[in-house]
């Protein structure tokens, strides 16, 4: 009875070790936050405020200003999201393209509103600005890789490849 939450805390020990040791290399760089934290969101594709105490003792700068840090840039975030992100590009050129059907289509084949994560914790669903690949409006991203020309018939098969 006792094993579960033991193993949930030796897990959680576990985890803010890696983000000691990531944190480590940027010890004594403390205009290298931004980089620290991508590295640790990396484990958990959030920041959770334990990781941001720790990134902030080893890098010898106040909790606040690393807290600052991560809540100003929007590819940080300090709640939990889920194992991949997407990222639907929302400007003008993919916006004239066709955009809100495929965020409607998205959101209505994952059941999710933009912002939330899949009960299943596979997906978060967030907006953005420029993708930076207009010439393939309308885009979106799925952690790193980018999918354009997109229209509803495409999404299922794309959601199919993550797990
Ligand atoms: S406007 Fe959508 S990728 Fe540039």
């Amino acid at each position: 009875m006792a094993e579960i939450p033991d193993m949930a805390l030796q897990a959680e020990a576990d985890y803010l070790i890696q983000v000691e040791e990531i944190a480590a290399k940027y010890r004594g760089k403390p205009e290298d936050i931004v980089l620290a934290l991508h590295a640790v969101q990396d484990l958990k594709n959030y920041l959770p405020r334990e990781a941001l105490s720790v990134v902030a003792r080893v890098l010898e700068v106040s909790e606040s200003r690393v807290y600052g840090v991560a809540k100003f840039y929007s590819m940080f975030s300090t709640t939990p999201r889920g194992r991949h992100i997407i990222r639907i590009c929302e400007s003008t050129p993919c916006h004239v393209m066709g955009k809100t059907e495929i965020i409607d289509s998205l959101c209505n084949i994952l059941g999710v509103e933009i912002g939330g994560t899949t009960k299943d914790g596979r997906f978060t669903v967030e907006v953005s600005s420029c993708l930076g690949v207009c010439g393939v409006a309308p885009a979106m991203m799925i952690d790193d890789e980018v999918y354009g020309n997109l229209v509803p018939e495409d999404l299922n098969k794309i959601f199919e490849r993550y797990k």
